[in-house]
C-alpha cells in the first residue's frame, strides 16, 4: 500500500517536472567564503584590499532555478563583516540575506556563519556583496541563477557568457575616506578609477597593463552578464562599433531591445546579448564605461576601458597592437535624456511562461521623499558640509539610524523597544515644491522608524526625488522583493494626473531603480514574504548618510506564509 503510493506520487512528480520544467526540485550547492586581506596593485599602487578567497572580484556563485545554496561565511579580517545576497528573494528566510544590523548582527573576527537559502522563481544575474560600512567596495562577485534542468532562456542560447563587474579603485583605504567623511560633514574623496573585472584599463596612468580583455570569434553571440557594483556611480556603458541586446534585468527577462549605450546604477544587473562581427574584423574595439551625474559634488569623471579583442582565424595574434583601435561614444555625464530614452525600453517579457503579476489594486499609499539634507555641526567645531554644516540623507526627511542590534531579532523576538519603531511617515512630514526651490531649513531629523505592513498587502510607493543641496538620480534598492516600476516622470509627481499614465501590463521588474534627477518613479509590489527588508539608496555614500529605512513585514495565517525562525549560528551582537 505504502509503496504504491509512493510510486504514484513519483510518478506524478515526474509527469509534473515534464510538463513544468520549473518544477524540477533542486540540489544543494555548498560554498565556503573566507573573507581576508588581498595585496592588489592599480595605477601603481599597492595596497592590501578586503576579499572573498582572496579574489577581487569574488567567487562565482553558480545555483539553478530551485536550487538551495548554502555559503559558510568566515571572517578572518579585524572588521565585522555581513554578506547580502542583491536581489535574492530570500522567501521566509530573512535571516539569510544579509544586510548588518537589520536582518542580523555582522560576523565578528574568527566566527561564521552560514547562509543558507533556495532560489525560487528568478533566473539570470545577480549578486553577492558586503552589506556592513564600505566593504562592499572590494568583497563582492557574480551570483549566476541559470535556468532549471530542462527549462531553457527565453532567447538565442549564447555560445559563451562572460560576467563584467564594473567597480571602483581608491589609492587609500576607503575605510578611512568614510569615517573622515562622517566626522567633518563632507562630501568624502572620490576613487581614482573605474574597473571592469577588477582593471582600469589603458586610459589611466600606469594602468595599461591592467586591462580587461574579452576574446571573441567571428560569428557568435556572447551573454555579458554585467553587474555595477561600484560604490557612489551610475554608470554608461558601451562597445565600439557593436549593438547589444538588453534580454534580463535584476534576473527577471525583458522584451529583448536593440541598444548601442546602455546605464546601470550601482546595485543594478543588465544581460545583453553581444553579437561578434560575421568576419575578422582586422580591428579591435574599446569597451568603456563612465558615470551619468547631475549632482553637485565631486565625482570620479574617468572612463573605465576593456578591450573586445577578435582571434585572428589563422591564430596570428601578434599582429593585433598594429589593428586599428575604435573607441565608443558614451552620453556627456549629465546625459539625463540618455537615461531616460534607455530605461523606457524596459519591459517585462509579461508572457504566458513569464507574467508580469502586477499588482492592480492597491492597498496602501505611501508617498516617499528621497534625497540629501544637513545636519547642523556640533557646538565649538567646524563642519565641511554645506554652509558649515554636515551632509545627511533621508527619506521623508528622516535619517535612518542603524540600531545597536539587528531589527529582525527585536521584532521576532518581541523586543523592539528602544531598539526600533513602527511610526515611518507615510508622505513627507512637510510638503514643499520638491523639485523647485529648497525650502530654506533643510535639516533632517534621525531615527530607527520602520513601516509595518499585513502579508500580502499589495502596496504603491511613489519615490520623489528633491532639489535640497542639487537634483541627482538615486538608485533605490529593495530587498526582499522585485517591485514593478509602474510610472516616472520629471519635476513634482501628481496624484491626480499620473496614475492614469500608469503601466500595468508589462512593466519592467526589477529591484533596483534609479529615482530620476529631479523627477519621481511609482512603484508597485506584494508584501507576500514576511521578514524585516531593508530599503536604501545603493550609493554608498547616501546610505552612510541615512538614506535607507526597512519594512516590516508580517507574518500570514497559513503555516508557509510565516518567517522560519532564527538559523542556531546566527551572529551574535
Ligand atoms: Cu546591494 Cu542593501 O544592497
Amino acid at each position: 500500500m505504502r509503496s504504491s503510493f509512493a510510486s504514484v506520487a513519483a510518478l506524478l512528480y515526474i509527469c509534473l517536472a515534464l510538463i513544468l520544467p520549473e518544477f524540477a526540485a533542486g540540489i544543494t550547492r555548498h560554498y565556503t567564503f573566507n573573507i581576508k586581506h588581498h595585496n592588489v596593485t592599480r595605477l601603481c599602487n599597492s595596497r592590501s584590499i578586503l576579499t572573498v578567497n582572496g579574489k577581487w572580484p569574488g567567487p562565482r556563485v553558480v545555483a539553478r532555478e530551485g536550487d538551495t545554496v548554502l555559503i559558510k561565511v568566515v571572517n578572518h579580517i579585524a572588521a565585522n563583516v555581513s554578506i547580502h545576497w542583491h536581489g535574492i528573494r530570500q522567501l521566509r528566510t530573512a535571516w539569510a540575506d544579509g544586510p548588518s544590523y537589520i536582518t542580523q548582527c555582522p560576523i565578528q573576527t574568527n566566527q561564521s556563519y552560514i547562509y543558507n537559502f533556495t532560489i525560487t522563481g528568478q533566473r539570470g544575474t545577480l549578486w553577492y556583496h558586503a552589506h556592513i560600512s564600505w566593504l562592499r567596495v572590494s568583497i563582492h562577485g557574480p551570483l549566476i541563477i541559470l535556468p532549471a534542468k530542462n527549462a531553457s532562456y527565453p532567447f538565442q542560447k549564447p555560445y559563451k557568457e562572460v560576467p563584467i563587474i564594473f567597480a571602483e579603485w581608491f589609492n587609500v583605504d576607503p575605510e578611512a575616506i568614510i569615517s573622515q567623511a562622517l566626522q567633518t560633514g563632507g562630501g568624502p574623496n572620490i576613487s581614482d578609477a573605474y574597473t571592469i573585472n577588477s582593471f582600469p584599463g589603458p586610459l589611466y596612468n600606469c594602468s595599461s597593463k591592467d586591462t580587461y580583455k574579452l576574446k571573441v570569434k567571428p560569428g557568435k553571440t556572447y551573454l555579458l552578464r554585467l553587474i555595477n557594483a561600484a560604490l557612489n556611480d551610475e554608470l554608461f556603458f558601451s562597445i565600439a562599433n557593436h549593438t547589444l541586446t538588453v534580454v534580463e534585468v535584476d534576473a527577471v527577462y525583458v522584451k529583448p531591445f536593440e541598444t548601442d549605450k546602455l546605464v546601470i546604477t550601482p546595485g543594478q544587473t543588465t544581460n545583453v546579448l553581444l553579437k561578434t562581427k560575421p568576419y575578422f574584423p582586422s580591428a579591435t574595439f574599446l569597451m568603456a564605461a563612465r558615470p551619468y551625474f547631475t549632482g553637485q559634488g565631486t565625482f570620479d569623471n574617468t572612463t573605465t576601458a576593456g578591450i573586445l579583442e577578435y582571434e585572428h582565424p589563422l591564430g596570428h595574434n601578434s599582429h593585433i597592437k598594429q589593428l586599428p583601435l575604435f573607441k565608443p561614444t558614451l552620453p556627456p555625464i549629465n546625459d539625463t535624456n540618455s537615461v531616460t530614452n534607455f530605461t523606457k525600453k524596459l519591459r517585462s517579457l509579461a508572457n504566458s511562461k513569464f507574467p508580469a503579476n502586477v499588482p492592480q489594486r492597491v492597498d496602501r499609499k505611501f508617498f516617499f521623499t528621497v534625497g540629501l539634507g544637513t545636519r547642523p555641526c556640533p557646538q565649538n567645531t567646524t563642519c565641511q558640509g554645506p554652509n558649515g554644516t554636515m551632509f545627511m540623507a533621508s527619506v521623508n526627511n528622516v535619517s535612518f539610524t542603524l540600531p545597536s542590534v539587528a531589527i529582525i531579532q527585536a521584532y521576532f523576538f518581541g523586543q523592539s523597544n528602544g531598539v526600533y519603531t513602527t511610526d515611518f511617515p507615510n508622505n513627507p512630514p512637510v510638503p514643499f515644491n520638491y523639485t523647485g526651490t529648497p525650502p530654506n531649513n533643510t535639516n533632517v531629523s534621525n531615527g530607527t522608524r520602520t513601516v509595518v505592513l499585513p502579508y500580502n498587502t499589495s502596496v504603491e510607493l511613489v519615490l520623489q526625488e528633491t532639489s535640497i543641496l542639487g537634483i541627482e538620480s538615486h538608485p533605490l534598492h529593495l530587498h526582499g522583493f522585485n517591485f514593478f516600476v509602474v510610472g516616472q516622470g520629471s519635476g513634482n509627481y501628481d496624484p491626480n494626473k499620473d496614475p492614469a499614465n500608469f503601466n500595468l501590463v508589462d512593466p519592467v521588474e526589477r529591484n533596483t531603480i534609479g529615482v530620476p534627477s529631479g523627477g519621481w518613479v511609482a512603484l508597485r509590489f506584494l508584501a507576500d514574504n514576511p521578514g524585516v527588508w531593508f530599503m536604501h539608496c545603493h550609493l554608498e555614500v547616501h546610505t552612510s548618510w541615512g538614506l535607507k529605512m526597512a519594512w516590516i513585514v508580517l507574518d500570514g495565517p497559513q503555516p508557509n506564509q510565516k518567517l522560519l525562525p532564527p538559523p542556531s549560528d546566527l551572529p551574535k551582537c
